[in-house]
């Protein structure tokens, strides 16, 4: 009987997809819409909330799949997802239990963290960012895609979309940095990436953005810390870019951690159904984050019971890992807590996903072992991140042009990061090969052959406290830690880099000192290494640091004392070969800053587009009464935007189409930008406006624009802005988006600092 059964609804499902998948979009949606009635008719209640249950798979990837208890709770339609889980093998033999053995033979989505790149590894998010690149960040997430659906999986849990201005939250690794509009445009081309034209085609995957919302604001920095933040600073700072996420189609969002209004954000009514479906016309489905539903006990919101319920009312989907929702929602049923209707939708939306990631069609469909061999981690997508992580870098300081350096002589390469293959690719990349990672001690020799010499010694150890370097090297990405002294360390270092005609210092963070529950809040790079930077500095040799880091760092002492930093925050698995690129001048940076470098770590929350104050200094520092420290100036180290290069770019005066415009016009701003220097380069180009007066107060600058160009020595270009009413607006009191008339400032320059000026009137 249950086998008759279940062929008949495999029947249903397979007829409504031949008419449903041959024709336009509209009908093909309203064809899935009623293939998920059809098959929510055929469903218990228990089914139904089985489908909201994701478990993680970990423990038993490697393990007997058949007597797994998720096997079973697979089988007995307990599981809507799985995640931890990788290969078309284990992925094959998980699905086939679903549609094989479950009662309704429902196909499972299976999710992941591919967060940047897969097996082919580009630069963390926040160096990716630094490109400014929108094609390439949307390349490296469609090659990701084709890589992770090579390879069985359908799902990914990104982008991380978080706004942070406070380095000292590990996870700001993870995320496009401190500005709404760069983060935007960011959101908007790695949910392209991922998703492409077409969900259902088998190399494209379903993102999701994450992790709604402000968790990027986590008090102190300390990693799942609570949020308290204004609806007008939310509204004009903060959600732009999940909202950018949602109008460009993404298919899933994950509730975030923190709390919000005092109400934990994965139960929140307002921000999952009020914000996220009324205003902005969400309709994928909604995840938690790992536990995120069982944690909200702790948080003391009720009981898993309680705390189940008021998620699925407020409009959570799915249940990441706790099984709060697949052990309660049937008793909150009865008990009153909660429809069956609202059960109901939450399925539905479970089910549109699958069906729109062509599942019920073929459940198989990301499971090629054709593909897997021949589409993940090859020469063309390994060539791809190499040249992505050039763009990532940022070059910082470069006194004398010590950079680029020749290939020739005696190069001494010296630091713990310098052969540390395991912490290339840096946090969140767990789908990574780090032994075929390129060091920066292989990249080095491979660029020069042997026209010249390259030496290596470790110079230090991480850090000095064992413990901390255990805690930052952890997952398979140890240093390798060296028993000898510190003092030991750095005179070996010495006597090898005297050898040397220029020193590379491969040193900053390791992979770990970044990402989840990586919170820093000492920002400087750790004194063992800064130590050996000294005794290095004392030969008298040029000193080039590399720096490796996944956080803004206060570098104060490194910007007055060493002659160049590039900093290559972490750049994938091929970015040996890209820092070698970079540092022997085959490729002129031109990464710039996501996110302000602060002088120290008590300017924090420092970030460009501050607001006034009334009293806010201008002229020298110090003065009283003004709005500064006693200690330190206002300025960052490195604004937002910036980043040098090899060339130098000079700025024209602005030129306005107009100085008057209503809002039924756009404005013309225009720029000449010269590559003044010898070399070719790529500059990013960054246009920024200030309301001056608004019904809220309106921050001092505020991103609108900007134009990666490529320049070739000497030449100049126009670079053509168009400002709309859209780039003016700005959610008021009552949280409407609109203009409001008055006299704007805009500046155009190559970072927040320093820039080109000129003022219109908006009538
Ligand atoms: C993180 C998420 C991640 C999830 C699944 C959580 O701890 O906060 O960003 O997607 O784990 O691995």
């Amino acid at each position: 009987m249950k086998t008759l059964f279940s062929f008949a609804v495999m029947i249903l499902i397979v007829s409504c997809s031949q008419v449903s998948y041959s024709q336009g979009s509209q009908k093909k949606q309203a064809g899935i819409d009623s293939r998920v009635d059809s098959v929510l008719s055929l469903m218990t209640l228990e089914e139904k909330i089985g489908q909201l249950n994701l478990p993680s798979a970990g423990a038993f990837v490697t393990g007997a799949v058949g007597s797994s208890d998720i096997a079973k709770k697979i089988e007995e339609g307990n599981v809507g997802g799985l995640f931890n889980i990788k290969t078309v093998a284990n992925i094959k033999e998980m699905q086939r239990i679903a549609v094989e053995k479950s009662r309704l033979k429902i196909p499972l989505i299976f999710g992941m963290d591919v967060i940047h790149g897969y097996e082919s590894v580009f630069p963390i998010p926040l160096g990716l960012s630094c490109s400014w690149d929108m094609n390439l960040i949307e390349r490296s997430a469609r090659i990701a895609a084709v890589e992770a659906s090579a390879d069985g999986i359908n799902w990914t849990f990104s982008p991380m979309v978080d706004i942070s201005r406070d380095p000292r939250w590990g996870r700001v690794s993870e995320g496009s940095g401190e500005d709404p509009y760069l983060g935007s445009q960011i959101a908007k081309a790695m949910v392209k990436g991922f998703q492409g034209d077409d969900l259902s085609a088998n190399n494209t995957i379903m993102s999701c953005v994450k992790h709604y919302a402000l968790y990027g604001a986590s008090e102190a920095g300390r990693d799942y810390n609570t949020v308290d933040m204004s609806r007008h600073r939310m509204y004009n700072e903060y959600l732009p870019p999940y909202k950018a996420a949602v109008d460009a189609g993404v298919g899933s969002i994950m509730t975030s951690f923190n709390e919000i209004d005092g109400i934990p954000a994965t139960a929140n009514k307002w921000l999952l159904t009020d914000v996220l479906r009324k205003e902005w016309g969400f309709n994928g489905f909604v995840v938690s984050d790992y536990t995120g539903v069982s944690e909200m006990v702790t948080h003391g919101y009720g009981d898993l019971q309680s705390v189940s319920a008021k998620a699925v009312g407020a409009g959570l989907d799915m249940d990441m890992v706790s099984e709060g929702l697949l052990t309660t929602l049937a008793k909150s049923v009865q008990d009153g807590k909660i429809t069956a209707k609202q059960i109901d939708e939450a399925c539905r939306r479970i089910l549109k996903a699958k069906f729109l990631l062509g599942l019920f069609d073929d459940p198989y469909k990301y499971c090629d072992e054709g593909r897997s061999k021949s589409e993940i981690f090859n020469a063309a997508n390994r060539a791809e991140a190499r040249s992505t992580a050039a763009q990532s870098f940022v070059l910082l300081k470069n006194k004398n042009n010590v950079l680029p350096i020749k290939k020739s002589g005696t190069i001494a390469l010296i630091g713990p990061l310098a052969d540390a293959k395991e912490n290339m690719t840096g946090t969140w990349s767990v789908a990574a090969r780090f032994s075929e990672s390129i060091s920066v001690l292989e990249g080095l020799r491979k660029a020069v052959g042997a026209n010249a010499k390259v030496v290596y010694a470790k110079g230090s150890n991480l850090d000095e406290n064992e413990t901390l370097e255990a805690n930052a090297t952890m997952f398979g990405k140890s240093l390798h830690r060296d028993k000898r002294s510190a003092a030991e360390l750095r005179s070996e270092a010495v006597r090898i880099a005297k050898r040397a005609d220029i020193i590379v210092v491969a040193a900053g963070e390791a992979a770990e000192m970044s990402g989840e529950a990586a919170s820093r809040t000492n920002i400087e790079i750790p004194e063992t290494q800064r130590e050996l930077i000294k005794e290095l500095l004392k030969t008298g040799k040029p000193v080039v640091l590399v720096l490796f880091t996944g956080r803004p760092l206060a570098l104060t002492w490194e910007e007055e004392n060493v002659p160049a930093i590039l900093n290559v925050w972490f750049g994938g698995s091929e970015a040996g070969d890209a820092i070698a690129d970079v540092l022997f001048g085959d490729v002129n940076p031109s990464g710039k800053l996501s996110m302000t470098f602060p002088q120290n770590v008590g300017q924090i929350p420092l970030y460009y587009a501050h607001k006034n104050s009334g009293r806010p200094l201008s002229g020298p520092w110090f003065q009283k009464f003004l709005s500064n420290y006693l200690d330190v100036s206002n300025d960052p180290l490195y604004p937002f935007g910036f980043g040098l290069s090899y060339t130098n770019f000079t700025y024209s005066d602005i030129t306005l189409s107009t100085r008057e415009i209503t809002s039924a016009d756009s404005l013309r701003v225009s720029i000449n930008v010269t590559n003044t220097g010898t070399r070719d380069g790529s500059e990013v180009v960054q246009l920024y406006i200030r309301d001056l007066v608004g019904s809220v107060t309106r921050p001092v600058k505020e991103l609108k624009g900007f134009q990666k160009i490529a320049l070739k020595a000497g030449e100049t270009r126009t670079v053509n802005f168009t400002l709309g009413m859209q780039d003016l607006s700005f959610y008021n009191p009552d949280l409407k988006f609109e203009t409001e008339p008055g006299e704007f400032h805009v500046f155009i320059g190559g970072n927040s600092r320093d820039v080109k000026q000129a003022a219109f009137v908006l009538k």
